[in-house]
């Protein structure tokens, strides 16, 4: 059901690889709310993801950008402005990937190279395009950026390792970013921490399904879905929420705010 709440505007949205990334659930609500769109991601989830059947759908484009590479992040606001006609009002950042955790290197025994390819990806990209949009002034006032971020930047979750610190980054930048942003433009910057989803970055973190039921069962409204997190991210781009920013903004189901429950005690 739409309630055009994105009608004439105009976002970029990073991170759909295929039909069960948060990403994807977003630029679908984004594109049914009046929005006009591209979608982006890095050149090799182009060649082996499923981004292509989106545009089609969405009858939109996709830029390739690999989103730790400053040029190929200029072109894409370049390109994007181009094909939109103008300025943009959203951006979506969803991207998070750590070679560890792919690799399952325990936490006491994390490789650091791969620890810094860790953050730069899942959370300097954040700063690189917020960087970039602010230097070519292609966000127009009171647009919204947002990036999806999740609980272990404030709590332990042994087993989503490196990931953690990561987002623990990727939040501080917004609030940072978020100050320049406010001040210049009135453009707000904000995280939405998620509740924990089946997708292919979210399944790759060791002992996914037991640790999904447990939020399940500990949240007084359950976890979360990527289509309700995507009514979220539509929100947050529309003029609804113009005086939100810097925060960091749970969308769990009531799980953060837990200490134990009966669910938890039986199982
Ligand atoms: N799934 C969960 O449980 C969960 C919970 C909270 C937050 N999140 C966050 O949501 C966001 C989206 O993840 P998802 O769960 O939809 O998984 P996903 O695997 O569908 O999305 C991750 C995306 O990051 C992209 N990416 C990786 N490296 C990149 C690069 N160098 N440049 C550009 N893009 C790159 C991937 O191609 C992919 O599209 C991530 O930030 C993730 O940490 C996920």
């Amino acid at each position: 059901m739409s309630n055009n709440l994105l009608n004439g505007k105009k976002g970029i949205i990073f991170g759909a690889l295929d039909d069960k990334s948060i990403a994807w659930a977003v630029a679908e609500k984004c594109v049914e709310q009046g929005a006009e769109i591209v979608l982006t991601n890095a050149p090799v989830a182009l060649r082996f993801g499923a981004i292509n059947q989106l545009a089609e759908k969405l009858n939109t484009i996709v830029i390739p950008c690999d989103a730790t590479d400053m040029e190929q992040i200029e072109t894409l606001f370049t390109q994007s402005m181009e094909h939109l006609g103008g300025k943009v009002d959203f951006v979506l950042h969803a991207i998070g990937m750590s070679i560890n955790v792919r690799k399952k290197r325990s936490y006491t025994d994390l490789n650091h190279e791969w620890m810094k390819k860790t953050f730069d990806i899942s959370a300097i990209s954040f700063h690189r395009v917020m960087q970039v949009a602010y230097k070519m002034d292609a966000i127009n006032d009171w647009g919204s950026i947002v990036a999806l971020t999740y609980m272990a930047a404030q709590r332990t979750f042994p087993d989503y390792s490196e990931m953690a610190e990561s987002k623990a980054l990727l939040e501080s930048f917004a609030r940072s970013f978020g100050y320049h942003y406010g001040v210049r433009n009135k453009v707000r910057v904000n995280t939405i921490s998620q509740s924990p989803t089946v997708t292919t970055a979210g399944s790759g973190v060791k002992g996914f399904d037991s640790f999904f039921d447990y939020a399940d069962q500990m949240s007084p409204l359950g976890n979360a879905s990527a289509a309700s997190c995507a009514d979220y991210c539509v929100a947050m781009f529309s003029d609804l929420t113009k005086m939100i920013t810097m925060q960091n903004l749970f969308h769990d189901g009531g799980f953060s705010m837990m200490g134990i429950n009966a669910a938890a005690l039986q199982s």
